[in-house]
């Protein structure tokens, strides 16, 4: 009863009250559905960190930010205390939230609250140095029903005179005092991207990070916290996602002092950015939340997130069409008969989207020339895009097209007209890499070519998507146009400018969606989501090794976003999967088809046409549901993914068995996520239940189980349950 009361009330304060401050504690308290998070201010004015976990309601219970007292010459007090936002001077030796140099060479900052401001569900908190007018307003978001919250900071020179800034974070993210935490993380490179990695936080820090200019492969801009007991469905998970799309660096750091802390933001390295007095600098949003339902909630949580906050057009976006890709069919060797003919092919199987890759513009014959020049190529489509566009809806179907607008090959009319264009060092080598050169998208002028390029294709002819593509990372960052001490403002500005760019295409064609591509899974972030539509998560189709890039990046990631393609065997890796196989791992995001269509058999057709419509049949359960991860690639010899449709009608299972070995049974499989007194209709899209009836309780489906018959290797199945 007791129990019940206090969650009314929470409910009932939660509606009114998200975001409270209790004058005479000089404490704020943020409360969503599904955590809270408070802080305190000291008696010296220092905005200290307090609680972040499971929703508390009472600000009362909070004691004020603890004064500590130093501990030796060694340990001051400032090493023990969990500062919400950390300027570097002092006897702080940890990782800063913000390091700066004055123009007079003092670089001690030591910031204090000055005031703050909440409206609804925003908190601004303005700190400032002890000593002049630096000044830096954190800004908290609370997101009440996703029981998310987004931290940024805004930095203001608000001093007479210049500053460089040479740290400046997001958001320092403290952890409740403890140890033995584990860290969850995703690595990668091309082709193996969002790679899941699990390991105990030690003393010192962790770094994860991208150098490179893009989001990059090697690390994405996630991580999750568990304090070691937490499961997929069960444990207490604090988690974070950054929304940057150029360097970016996530700091896991435990103190001596049994203090763990996750500092990000923009990347340190190599980064210096002036600002003149009055100036000021924005840094990205870091996403941050707590789950009690272990690392399945915590994806759920961001899962909802993102489809609802993030992503353009949030909750009321349409649900992604089937797509065909003629990349891997093709490659550069695409004319308008050929990309016709693949066209009507798709369009029989029940592809709504056309998208035609690489190969059609300028002397675009391999990857050694033509990037730059955004004609098309008049041998290999005479009538312009116009012939295709037109063919192509006249068979009902949308029409996509690849473009990759931040790069050059030195073999291009672009490059020989603007050499000057790239980004580069003078006097020093221009580093190829796939023989292309990147654009220094940080000039303005550059900028506005690249925007009249795309917006004049867009405008020409009737795209209702570009995948946009960027296949390869920084190297000589220099920016001559400007003086020496402004050019390292590069890595921040490129990243502004395209999404600027994408921002004003979208404005000006509202039926425009973007796919974005980075050699696969390069460009993964909260800060492009908020531009686009989908995202291609690698390189690698072969459908084995999906399952886990999959399992990788719906950690972090919602399956609608989740572009997977079906393409031909033997791939990258020479194995070969049944088709089957194939279309179930891809089904599991938003369904494409790469394969070269004029290979396909009457059966490869048939069979695609079917798995085509269950997907359609499907798609909104899988895209915008709740995934509950069943089976991990990583720990079994079947990956078992469920989706749960919003309203409850419908579920989803896919069981993709890997090898069978000693003739074993397929696990029997426990669903989740069910209503135990509803029951539920089940079928198996290619008959591999092996049950006696075809109606369960859910709590049947849910405790006992069910089992199908997947036997040898890379046999597979979809289950699809329909509540009564
Ligand atoms: C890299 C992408 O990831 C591929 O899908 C394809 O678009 C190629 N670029 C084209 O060059």
């Amino acid at each position: 009863m007791h129990h019940i009361a206090a969650l009314c009330l929470l409910s009932a304060l939660s509606l009114q009250a998200q975001i409270q401050y209790i004058e005479s504690r000089k404490i704020f308290l943020l409360t969503t559905s599904k955590n809270s998070y408070a802080m305190g201010l000291g008696q010296d004015g220092a905005l200290r960190h307090l609680y972040w976990g499971a929703p508390i309601w009472r600000a009362d219970d909070l004691a004020a930010a603890p004064a500590r007292r130093d501990i030796s010459s060694f340990d001051p007090r400032q090493m023990l205390e969990a500062e919400e936002f950390p300027g570097w001077g002092g006897p702080r030796y940890y990782e800063p939230a913000l390091k700066l140099s004055r123009e007079d060479g003092v670089r001690d900052l030591v910031l204090r609250y000055t005031s703050h401001s909440i409206q609804q569900n925003n908190l601004d908190i303005v700190l400032k140095d002890i000593n002049d007018g630096v000044e830096v307003t954190l800004h908290y978001h609370i997101y009440p029903e996703h029981g998310i919250l987004r931290r940024s900071a805004t930095l203001r020179n608000g001093t007479s005179r210049a500053l460089t800034v040479e740290s400046a974070q997001s958001a320092t993210w403290n952890l409740p005092p403890g140890e033995g935490y584990q860290l969850t993380y995703l690595t990668g490179r091309w082709a193996a991207e969002t790679q899941l990695n699990h390991e105990p936080v030690h003393e010192g820090q962790k770094v994860i990070e991208s150098r490179r200019g893009n989001t990059s492969h090697n690390f994405n801009p996630w991580f999750a916290i568990d304090a070691g007991d937490a499961a997929e469905e069960h444990g207490s998970v604090w988690f974070g996602a950054l929304g940057w799309s150029g360097n970016w660096r996530i700091a896991v750091e435990q103190t001596p002092y049994r203090q763990v802390r996750v500092t990000g933001g923009m990347n340190s390295f190599d980064f210096s950015y002036p600002l003149k007095p009055g100036e000021s600098l924005d840094t990205p949003p870091f996403y941050g939340g707590y789950s009690s339902g272990g690392f399945g909630a915590a994806s759920r949580m961001l899962h909802r997130f993102t489809r609802e906050q993030i992503l353009p057009g949030g909750a009321t976006s349409r649900v992604r069409p089937v797509l065909y890709n003629s990349w891997e069919a093709t490659t550069f060797a695409v004319n308008e008969q050929g990309q016709k003919d693949l066209a009507t092919k798709a369009a029989k199987l029940g592809i709504e989207m056309f998208v035609m890759d690489d190969g059609w513009f300028g002397a675009r014959n391999n990857d050694r020339a033509g990037l730059g020049d955004w004609t098309v190529n008049p041998k290999k489509f005479p009538q312009g895009l116009k012939g295709l566009i037109d063919h192509v809806h006249s068979l009902k179907m949308d029409f996509g097209l690849w473009v990759e607008p931040e790069m050059v090959n030195a073999n291009s009319n672009l490059y020989r007209a603007h050499p000057d264009w790239v980004i580069n060092f003078p006097g020093r080598p221009r580093s190829e890499l796939r023989t292309q050169m990147v654009l220094n998208l940080a000039r303005s002028d550059v900028k506005e070519y690249i925007f009249d390029v795309l917006d004049k294709l867009a405008t020409e002819n009737d795209i209702r998507y570009f995948k946009w593509d960027m296949n390869r990372s920084f190297t000589e960052p220099g920016w001559p146009e400007v003086a020496a001490t402004e050019q390292r403002k590069l890595w921040v500005q490129y990243v502004r400018n395209v999404y600027e760019i994408i921002d004003r295409l979208r404005a000006k064609h509202p039926n425009l969606e973007i796919e974005s591509c980075s050699g696969g899974g390069a460009r993964v972030d909260l800060g492009i989501l908020q531009r686009v539509d989908e995202v291609w998560p690698s390189d690698n189709t072969d459908a084995f090794d999906r399952l886990r890039i999959q399992e990788g990046f719906s950690q972090a990631y919602p399956a609608k976003i989740m572009s997977a393609w079906v393409t031909d065997v033997p791939n990258m890796n020479t194995r070969s999967t049944p088709l089957a196989f194939r279309f179930l791992a891809a089904m599991q995001g938003a369904l494409g088809i790469g394969s070269n269509l004029n290979k396909f058999s009457e059966q490869d057709s048939a069979l695609a046409t079917s798995m085509i419509g269950v997907y359609k049949r499907i798609r909104a359960t899988v895209q915008t549901g709740e995934l509950y991860r069943l089976a991990s690639p990583r720990t079994n010899d079947v990956t078992v993914n469920q989706y749960v449709s919003g309203d409850g009608k419908q579920a989803v299972v896919f069981a993709l068995r890997h090898a069978q070995q000693y003739n074993t049974a397929a696990p029997t499989i426990r669903l989740r996520g069910l209503d135990e007194r509803a029951i539920y209709k089940l079928e198996s899209i290619n008959n591999k239940l092996v049950e006696h009836q075809q109606q369960f309780s859910g709590a049947y489906l849910m405790n006992a189980g069910i089992n199908v018959n997947l036997r040898g290797d890379f046999d597979a199945t979809a289950l699809i349950l329909e509540r009564n």
